[in-house]
C-alpha cells in the first residue's frame, strides 16, 4: 500500500488508476471518489462485487444527465456486474400505453448511453429479483434507495446509499470508499420499536415504514414483529423507509441476517425504544390517501412487483372485468416469466397490463388522462401527490381491484 490522497490509502492499483495509467476515464472516476472518501474521513477503498444506477429517467434527470451519461461514455466503461433503475417509459409499449415520442427518443438515448458503457438496461429498482443478488457481507455501489434498503437489511450485503453518479464511477473503478454501512460496527441499530399490532396486509406494512421513516430519518430501525412479514412486504417496508426518512438500513428480530448482531452489541440496551399501536398504523393509513374518489388508475409494483405478487393479481383478477385501467410495474425479466406462468394473460383479459422498465413515479404520468392514482405502496403514495401532480388512494391490492372491477 501507498500513502497518498491526504491520508487515505490506496493500493498500488488504485494509485495507478487515480493518476491515469489505466486512462483518462477512470482517473476522474478515482479523483471524484477519493474527494467523497475523504468528506467521510474513508482511510481506504474497498472493492465491489455489483452496482446499481439510478438517474434513468428523462423526467428526473434531462438534457443534463443524459450529456454525463454520453461524455462519460466516450472515457469509460463499467467493469463489474451493474444494472439500470427504471426508466421514464415502458420502451416496448410506450405508444399503447400513452407516451410522447419525443419524451421516448430521449428516453432511448439515456438508455442507449448507459448500454453503450456495459450497463445492463434491466430497468428496474428490483435488481435482486433478477440476478444482481450479492452475498451476505459482499460489499456493493447501489442507489435507488428501496433497493439500498433492501439489499443491506434483508440480504446483508453492504452500500451506502449512493448517488447514481456515484455508483456508476465505483462501477467503472470497481471501488468505493470504505465508510459507513461498509463498516460492520456502523450497521447496528440506533432506535427500537416495538409493534404492537397484528399485520394483515401491505398497506399496514407500508404504513409502519412510512411512520418510523419519518422519526428516525437516517438511522437504523431494529423492528421487534410478532411475525415474519416475508420478502415482499420487507421490499414494500425498506421503500417506505427509505422514502419518508433516509433509512438505509434496518433490523427485523428473528428474521433479518444482522438482527442478533445488533441485538448483541453493548449499546442495544440503552437504545430509546418506542411503542407502534394501531392507532399510529390507521392515522398513517389515513394521511396517505388524499382524496375519497375511486381511482381512474389502478398501479402496482413500487418496489417493481416480484413474481408471486404478479401472482396474487393474477388470481384476484381472474374472471373479473377491470372499469380502469391497471398497471404492474415490473422487470422485463419478471414479465416473461408471467407469461411462461399465464398471468399475464388473466391479466390483460381483466383488462389490465403488465408495464416494464418504469413506474408510477419516474414516468411522465401526469401527462396522461388522469387524475387519481391508487396504490398500495406507501413510497408511492409518498411521491405521486408532488412528483405526478395527482391524488392518491392507499389501500391493499385486493381492495384497489374491487374498486375498479365488476
Ligand atoms: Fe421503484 Fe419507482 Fe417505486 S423506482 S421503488 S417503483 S418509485
Amino acid at each position: 500500500m501507498k500513502e497518498d490522497c491526504d491520508n487515505m490509502q490506496l493500493t498500488k492499483y488504485e494509485e495507478d488508476m487515480y493518476n491515469g495509467e489505466y486512462g483518462e476515464g477512470k482517473a476522474e472516476c478515482m479523483e471524484i471518489l477519493v474527494s467523497l472518501g475523504k468528506i467521510y474521513d474513508a482511510e481506504k477503498m474497498i472493492p465491489i462485487t455489483s452496482a446499481q444506477v439510478s438517474g434513468v429517467s428523462y423526467k428526473t434527470i434531462g438534457d443534463a444527465g443524459l450529456d454525463f451519461v454520453v461524455d462519460l461514455g466516450k472515457k469509460a466503461d463499467v467493469t463489474l456486474e451493474t444494472m439500470l433503475n427504471p426508466a421514464g417509459v415502458d420502451i416496448e409499449n410506450w405508444q399503447e400505453l400513452g407516451f410522447s415520442k419525443e419524451f421516448t427518443d430521449k428516453q432511448i438515448d439515456i438508455i442507449n448511453g448507459y448500454e453503450s458503457i456495459g450497463v445492463m438496461s434491466t430497468c428496474t429498482c428490483t435488481p435482486y429479483l433478477i440476478g444482481n443478488t450479492p452475498m451476505l457481507n459482499e460489499h456493493v455501489a447501489w442507489s435507488e434507495s428501496s433497493a439500498v434498503c433492501y439489499v443491506n437489511s434483508v440480504i446483508g450485503a453492504r452500500t451506502n446509499r449512493e448517488g447514481g453518479p456515484s455508483a456508476l464511477l465505483a462501477a467503472i473503478v470497481g471501488r468505493t470508499p470504505y465508510y459507513g454501512n461498509h463498516i460492520l460496527e456502523n450497521r447496528v441499530a440506533d432506535m427500537i420499536f416495538d409493534v404492537d399490532y397484528d399485520f394483515v396486509n401491505e398497506a399496514e406494512i407500508g404504513a409502519l415504514g412510512y411512520y418510523v421513516g419519518q422519526i428516525v430519518n437516517d438511522k437504523k430501525p431494529y423492528f421487534r414483529i410478532n411475525k415474519n412479514p416475508g420478502r415482499n412486504n420487507l421490499k414494500t417496508l425498506g421503500a417506505a423507509l427509505a422514502s419518508s426518512g433516509a433509512v438505509s438500513l434496518y433490523h427485523v428480530e428473528n428474521v433479518t441476517p444482522e438482527a442478533d448482531y445488533s441485538r448483541c452489541h453493548d449499546s442495544f440496551e440503552e437504545l430509546e425504544t418506542v411503542t407502534v399501536d394501531k392507532n399510529m398504523i390507521e392515522e398513517t393509513l389515513e394521511q396517505l390517501t388524499t382524496t375519497d374518489k375511486i381511482p381512474d388508475l389502478v398501479c402496482l409494483g413500487c418496489p417493481h412487483a416480484s413474481i408471486s405478487e404478479i401472482q396474487e393479481v393474477a388470481n384476484l383478477v381472474k374472471d373479473k372485468k377491470l372499469t380502469k385501467d391497471l398497471w404492474i410495474c415490473t422487470s422485463k425479466a419478471i414479465k416473461s416469466i408471467s407469461k411462461q406462468c399465464g398471468y399475464l394473460d388473466i391479466i390483460e383479459k381483466a383488462g389490465g397490463k403488465i408495464v416494464s422498465d418504469t413506474c408510477m413515479v419516474v414516468a411522465p404520468i401526469e401527462e396522461l388522462d388522469y387524475e387519481v392514482i391508487g396504490v398500495n405502496s406507501a413510497k408511492a403514495a409518498n411521491y405521486v401527490p408532488n412528483m405526478c401532480k395527482l391524488d392518491v388512494v392507499y389501500d391493499t391490492v385486493e381492495n384497489l381491484i374491487n374498486m375498479i372491477s365488476e
